[in-house]
């Protein structure tokens, strides 16, 4: 199976085809998202909330993505998989981003990175760009920024915000992203963005106007009912069917009804007297 790239980015925004992406922290996720002919997977920060229990994607490390990416990577044959640089990991020095960037390709396996910023960080990305590491951009709501922006709230709703959007997206541009993601943006503002790049958007809180979709597969999954946004859609409840599933095995332990003889092993009577 053909994998997807940059190029088949470009291409689907040429030819009005919507691009999928999907958040997977681990390799049975990051199958089952990839069997089911998702565009990308991204191994995002979110899986500081949604796995490892922080309360913001501001502790996670580089360490911890490179151990995701590596699990994800190891399920995946199709989608393009984007590693998301963690919170001061491209902040530093142009030499320590790229390095950083490059352990997610060279050690994690991903074929791309995704980072938060606008033309403050345009400089960083031309040097991965140069160093041949295809980045994807990420405005609007950049949840490393939450503490600066005072909460996960709509960006670019006034005028000056909005303009310094456009201002932002056609500068990473310009540095060499082949696709941005555009968080929690009014739908308007991100129809403008989208028309006037020659990338792929790809909304999260967006509307329908984006290049492309993405959404963090425990949200849409139900599988994460902490403070799910409005725009996580609810594709399943699979909370509900896992608690389920434990109180029930819960129950047949204690009644021992589980484990039955379908699920246990025999030995020879003969064997058995010797002992
Ligand atoms: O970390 C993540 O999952 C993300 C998406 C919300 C785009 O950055």
């Amino acid at each position: 199976m053909e994998r997807v790239t940059t190029a088949y980015f470009r291409k689907a925004k040429k030819d009005g085809k919507p691009i999928t992406m999907l958040t997977a922290y681990d390799f049975p996720m990051a199958k089952l998202v990839d069997a089911a002919g998702i565009d990308a997977i991204l191994v995002g920060d979110s899986m500081g909330n949604v796995v490892l229990g922080y309360g913001s994607t501001i502790p996670v490390t580089m360490d911890d993505m490179v151990h995701h990416v590596k699990a994800v990577t190891r399920g995946v044959s199709r989608a393009m998989v984007v590693g998301d640089m963690p919170f001061l990991s491209y902040h530093l020095s142009r030499e320590e981003s790229v390095r950083n960037a490059g352990r997610l390709l060279q050690e994690g396996g991903a074929q791309t990175v995704k980072l938060e910023g606008g033309a403050e960080v345009a400089d960083v990305i031309r040097a991965m760009v140069n160093a041949g590491i295809p980045v994807m951009g990420h405005l609007g709501l950049t949840p490393q920024s939450v503490n600066q922006l005072g909460g996960y709230k709509v960006q670019g709703k006034d005028e000056a915000t909005a303009r310094k959007l456009i201002e932002d997206a056609l500068a990473i541009q310009e540095a060499g992203v082949f696709s941005v993601v555009l968080e929690c943006v009014p739908t308007a503002l991100a129809r403008l963005i989208t028309e006037k790049l020659d990338i792929p958007t790809i909304g999260i809180g967006a509307g329908p106007v984006c290049d492309g979709q993405v959404l963090v597969a425990h949200d849409m999954l139900g599988l994460y009912g902490e403070g799910s946004p409005k725009f996580a859609k609810r594709y399943a409840q699979l909370s509900d069917q896992i608690t389920d599933a434990f109180k029930a095995y819960r129950q047949e332990v204690e009644s021992r009804a589980f484990p039955g003889p379908e699920h246990s092993f025999g030995m020879d009577e003969e064997i058995l007297e010797k002992l």
